[in-house]
């Protein structure tokens, strides 16, 4: 299944760190359309089901505390290639190792707290979208 659309959040750091506003003005640069927006707090379940896929993993409960910690930006972005070339624009998951210039490398402040997320693929930006916003919420 090939789409044209990504889901992305921006994490508890970015907006703490007052980085909505240019990591927004970086998605729009870079040719993404915003077609859904909303600011929220996740509760513990909510994370915990987002981030499901890493239940096995060490850093799992580190990850879903933080991700609760404070209010996150969470928005559907539609472009040609929009999976692949959003991971482009977003950098490596460790900001040391981000490229110069992805939003990574300009705004996170470690691994743990790095941001923004990206969808890694199709079918799970499609689910991702799905978790946060409804049919009538996406333009
Ligand atoms: P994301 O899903 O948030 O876009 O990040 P990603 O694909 O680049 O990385 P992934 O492997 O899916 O990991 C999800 C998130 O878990 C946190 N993490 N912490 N402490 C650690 O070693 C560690 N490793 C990963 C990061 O917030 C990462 O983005
Ligand atoms: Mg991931």
């Amino acid at each position: 299944m090939v789409t044209n659309r990504t889901f992305t959040m921006i994490k508890p750091d970015g907006v703490a760190n007052g980085h909505i506003g240019a990591i927004l003005a970086k998605i729009n640069e870079a040719g993404f359309r915003i077609v859904a927006l909303q600011m929220q707090q996740l509760s513990l379940h909510e994370a915990g089901l987002f981030y499901a896929v890493h239940q096995e993993r060490s850093f799992y409960g580190e990850l879903v505390e933080y991700m609760t910690s404070g209010p996150i930006v969470a928005a559907i972005l539609e472009k040609d290639n929009a999976v692949e070339d959003f991971r482009t624009l977003i950098g490596a998951t460790d900001p040391t190792k981000a490229a110069e210039g992805t939003i990574r490398r300009l705004y996170a402040e470690s691994i743990a707290a790095n941001a923004i997320h990206g969808s890694d693929s199709d079918e799970n930006a499609a689910s991702e979208g799905a978790f946060f916003f409804g049919a009538k919420q996406q333009f």
